[in-house]
This record gives C-alpha cells, structure tokens and sequence, in this order.
C-alpha cells in the first residue's frame, strides 16, 4: 500500500481538511520511530475507530536529559513507514527539529502535580518536554482521535490532561500494553539488550505482577514494593529508579489498594537500557 508523507505542517493541515471535509474521521499516533509492534498495535487500534491515520515520527530533542540516548537513538524511516503501510496506516508526518522548534521557540508546557513523580522525578524534564512535543503535535494535526501507549501510563496520564486542561478537541485514547510470550513490554529499547540481559529483563513483569497479587490482596504498598525493588536487583537489575503504587488517575502515593483503581509503576536498568513498566493492582 502506498503512504502518504507529510514533511510539513501545512501538507498535513491540508489534507487532514480536505479528510474531515468529506465527513472522514482522522486517528493520529505519534512516535519516535524505530517501530514494533507496540507501537503498530496503537495504528492499529486507530484504524479500528477512525477513517485516516497519521503516523508521526519525531525524536523529540526536549524530552531527552543531557546524558540520555538522543544521539544514538535509531532512526529508521524507511522501515518504519513500511510496516506503518503494511498494518494499513495512511500517512506519515515526518517533520524537521527546525520545523517544529523554530529560532526563538520559548514555549513551555508544564503540568504540574502528575509530572512530579515516576519518570517526571527520576528525568528530570523529561515529562515537560514530552507534555510540549505532544501539545505541538495535537495542535498540528487537529486529528479527531490520538493513541497513546499505557506502557507509559504517567505519559497518558500526563496527555489526558493537557488536553483537557487546554481545551484540545483531540480525544485521547490509551491502548493496551503489547508484550513478548514472556511478559517483557516491547520497547525501543529492548533493542540495546545482549541475550543474557533480555532475559533479566523478562523479570521485571513477573516481580511487578507478583507485588501487584499481594498489594490487591490486602499487603501495604510500600512493603510490597520495597520487595519487589529487593527482588528486581537480586533478579540482576543494576539499579531500581522506583517501584511505587499509584492512583491510576491522580497519580498519587497510596499505602493500599483498598476500592481504589491503581497501578503499581517501576523503572529498573539492565545493561545500557532503562526500561518501565506498570501494571494494574486488582
Ligand atoms: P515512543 O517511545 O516511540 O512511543 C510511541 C507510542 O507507542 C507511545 O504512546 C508509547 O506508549 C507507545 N508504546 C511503546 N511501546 C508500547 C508497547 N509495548 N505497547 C503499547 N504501546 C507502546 O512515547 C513516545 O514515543 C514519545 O514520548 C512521544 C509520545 C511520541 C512524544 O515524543
């Protein structure tokens, strides 16, 4: 199937128009390249409740700490428009850093309280770059609906509610986590991984789900996750960046699960990667 690029922001306003103009709805599902099948199942889930959908690939320059993996992140746009093809998507939005940071950009999008813990406190700036990139992103396309990954729930959580907050007409939805046979959520980052650090990093998903059981069955959080951390350096982690229960909404620390909908969150390292997960607590 042949896909449509869109190099600029004036190419894909035009024809998101000319879509929404013959009553087509428009699916948006930005990325930052490097396609697997995590990321395929978000165009997937977009081709199931809209018309047209729009791939988009930046590798967002503001999102990354000065140490972080920005210059060597895999940048594959041939391959990554192919499978976009192959799944049925109908265009990609591949824009410049010129195009989407102009001289004299100076705009910040900040949201506080959900950015302040998880990945927003163990990267700092992290979330506030992610929170600008997807605000730009929503505000370009004027897509009907955009699709986001739970495997980064605070990221999710984060766009919900900017968009609520700014008053962006763009539904945002979250799709499922999209795991290998053993549990481990597919990430670009897998991909910096040797065998024998794949398969420490097939644990991670197996403590959590265990903390998770005992958190929903009455254990106090902090023990349990205190475990979990315990478990995932004696599993071969190198470091644990946090393991916290949460409110899946609000984000806030909770002691017990008790009639609450949370989540239980970690950050871990194995060899070059940092990898996340989270899962739900009953
Ligand atoms: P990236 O890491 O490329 O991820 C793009 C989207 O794919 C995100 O919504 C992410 O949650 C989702 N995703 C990644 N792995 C997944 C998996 N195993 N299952 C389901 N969804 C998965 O996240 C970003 O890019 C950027 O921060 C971005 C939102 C594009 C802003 O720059």
């Amino acid at each position: 199937m042949v896909i449509q690029t869109f190099r600029t922001v004036q190419d894909m306003r035009t024809q998101v128009a000319a879509w929404k103009a013959t009553g087509l709805r428009v699916g948006l599902v930005p990325t930052m390249g490097n396609l697997h099948a995590g990321h395929i199942a978000l165009v997937k889930a977009a081709l199931a409740q809209t018309d047209r959908v729009i791939t988009t690939i930046f590798v967002n320059p503001t999102q990354f700490g000065a140490n972080e993996d920005l210059d060597s992140y895999p940048k594959t746009e041939k391959s990554d428009s192919a499978k976009v093809a192959d799944a049925g998507g109908h265009a990609m939005f591949m824009p410049s850093s010129a195009d989407m940071y102009p001289a004299g950009f100076s705009t910040r999008v900040i949201v506080d309280g959900l950015t302040d813990c998880l990945c927003g406190a163990a990267r700092p700036g992290h979330m506030d770059g992610v929170s600008q990139v997807v605000t730009k992103l929503l505000n370009q396309a004027h897509a009907d609906v955009a699709f986001f990954g739970e495997k980064d729930w605070q990221q999710l959580t984060v766009i919900k509610r900017l968009a609520r907050d700014l008053d962006i007409e763009t539904e945002i939805c979250g799709v499922p986590t999209v795991r290998d046979a053993y549990g481990l959520a597919l990430s670009s980052r897998n991909g910096y991984l040797n065998a024998e650090e794949v398969d420490i990093a097939r644990k991670l998903n197996v403590i959590l789900k265990k903390a998770a059981y005992d958190i929903a069955a009455g254990g106090f959080a902090i023990d349990e996750c205190m475990k979990a951390a315990k478990a995932l350096m004696k599993a071969g982690f190198s470091g644990v960046d946090y393991v916290e229960c949460r409110d899946a909404d609000t984000l806030e620390l909770l002691d017990r699960s008790e009639g609450r909908s949370c989540r239980i969150f970690a950050a871990v390292h194995v060899g070059p990667a940092r990898l996340i997960d989270n899962h739900l607590v009953n």
